[in-house]
């Protein structure tokens, strides 16, 4: 449980190589995610050519951490997988916590880069990764071994709690 309260997010990396069991790894934790009715509308590009995160930081104004990244994994939803509507965003979000957790577990540093529901995210996304039109990018994770430590931070927060009703 540690690495849950451990993980921040990390945009400062060493340049040392991620190995690909670490990957493998990364990817079998987020398709260990729950998802509704068991539905799996995940896809997973793993992008590792720097040409493509220049792409990226074009049209996703946030994510300047991808100069230094050794990785990067796009998380996607085949929406003609998708039995139970409207819950892909929930499978998928599920399935990009988990990467997060393990990438912690294995002393990886990662950032949550958001996609979807930004029109120009996505539609950038889609033409930069030829997705075919039914793909939908919800969320770039960018990886790297970290550069930078960060304490662990406590949201807990008792008056969020309500027992029974609000
Ligand atoms: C849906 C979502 C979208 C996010 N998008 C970005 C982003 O575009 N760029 C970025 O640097 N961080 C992004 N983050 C990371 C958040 O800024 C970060 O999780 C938050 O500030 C809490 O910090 P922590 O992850 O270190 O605990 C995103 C996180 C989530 C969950």
């Amino acid at each position: 449980m540690k690495e849950i309260f451990e993980r921040r997010s990390i945009r400062k990396y060493t340049g040392k190589p991620i190995p690909k069991e670490a990957v493998d790894k990364m990817l079998k934790a987020a398709m260990a995610a729950p998802s509704a009715g068991n539905q799996q509308p995940w896809e997973f590009i793993v992008i590792d050519d720097k040409t493509i995160f220049e792409g990226i930081m074009k049209c996703h104004p946030y994510s300047y951490m991808l100069k230094e990244a050794q990785l990067a994994i796009v998380i996607c939803a085949d929406l003609e997988r998708e039995t139970h509507i409207g819950y892909w965003q929930q499978d998928c979000a599920a399935a990009t916590e988990n990467l997060l957790i393990e990438a912690q577990h294995l002393g990886i540093g990662a950032v949550w880069l958001g996609i979807y529901p930004r029109k120009e995210r996505v539609n950038g996304l889609k033409e930069l990764l030829s997705l075919p039109e039914r793909v939908m990018p919800m969320a770039v994770v960018s990886l790297g071994y970290p550069a930078e430590a960060k304490e662990p931070s406590n949201r807990y927060d008792p008056l969020r709690l309500h027992f029974n009703k609000w």
